[in-house]
């Protein structure tokens, strides 16, 4: 196991490379799909304890749990990276309720058992090799009958994304590494032997990673394509936003939404 210092170490090393990608257009259309996949999964965000690992989105990525915050939940957050973590304490809005943000790593949430309404994790338990640690502790601290939504790099994204992530990788130019993709079978069976109830196969994201790739690269050297990124993307989202079944099978993130058993 990767010790919590090295992987800290690691992340804080990654997340001090990046400027806030927010304002990119790719950023803008993952926001708008992951909103999406939210409303059309939790009709009802009044007054639910929500815990999200990760916050790369909150430092310099899609604001999500701002979204489910400005929803009516109370949210909690957590990052092993202390720079991931104050940045996304510097993004929370000044006025309103607190965003609950801790420095912690996910293979040992620092919560108390059956202590959230709802989990919700895009693109992070894939970077620890013990991912299925992570999970049965996402079902540890949530209460029974409460959902999360659990999502990973699908292995066979029809844009070849894993492949591009494995050349990358190879060349050591990979910022995300080391991150591992999951099949649907193989993310069903992690959930399951977790003690989850799968409840829906979902997924987003359908769009050639290629594009985000590219939008987030030149976009971090200062270069901005607006026009030909939104036309690019233009196309999928008409797909993606209209029927789901587009993300579910051809998103570059799979996503499993799970209920834990009443006991
Ligand atoms: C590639 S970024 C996340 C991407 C983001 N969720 C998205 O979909 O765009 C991976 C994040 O996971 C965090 N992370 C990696 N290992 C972790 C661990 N063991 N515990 C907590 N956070 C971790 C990193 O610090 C980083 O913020």
């Amino acid at each position: 196991m990767t010790s919590p210092a090295t992987q800290r170490a690691h992340w804080d090393r990654v997340a001090e490379q990046f400027p806030d990608l927010f304002p990119a257009v790719s950023t803008q259309y993952y926001r708008d799909v992951e909103i999406a996949l939210l409303r059309r999964t939790v009709p009802s965000w009044r007054g639910l304890r929500v815990l999200k690992l990760d916050l790369w989105n909150e430092a310099v990525n899609t604001r999500i749990l701002h979204w489910m915050q400005d929803q009516g939940a109370e949210v909690y957050g957590l990052d092993v990276s202390t720079v991931t973590v104050r940045r996304a304490r510097r993004n929370a809005p000044p006025a309103g309720p607190a965003m609950h943000l801790v420095q912690a790593d996910i293979r040992a949430l620092p919560f108390a058992s059956e202590s959230f309404d709802l989990v919700y994790t895009m693109g992070t338990i894939e970077h620890v090799e013990e991912y299925r640690q992570s999970v049965c502790d996402v079902h540890r601290v949530l209460r029974p009958g409460s959902l999360a939504i659990i999502g990973v790099p699908h292995y066979w994204d029809p844009f070849l994304r894993p492949l591009i992530v494995g050349a990358l990788e190879l060349f050591g130019c990979y910022p995300y590494s080391p991150e591992k993709a999951f099949s649907w079978p193989e993310l069903r069976r992690v959930v399951t032997e977790a003690g989850f109830a799968v409840e829906q196969r979902a997924g987003i994201l359908a769009i050639p990673g290629i594009i985000r790739m590219a939008d987030t690269f030149l976009f971090r050297r200062g270069i901005r394509l607006d026009g030909l990124v939104s036309l690019s993307l233009w196309p999928f989202g008409v797909f993606e936003r209209r029927w789901p079944w587009f993300g579910r099978h051809f998103g570059y993130l799979a996503a499993a939404v799970v209920r834990k058993p009443r006991a």
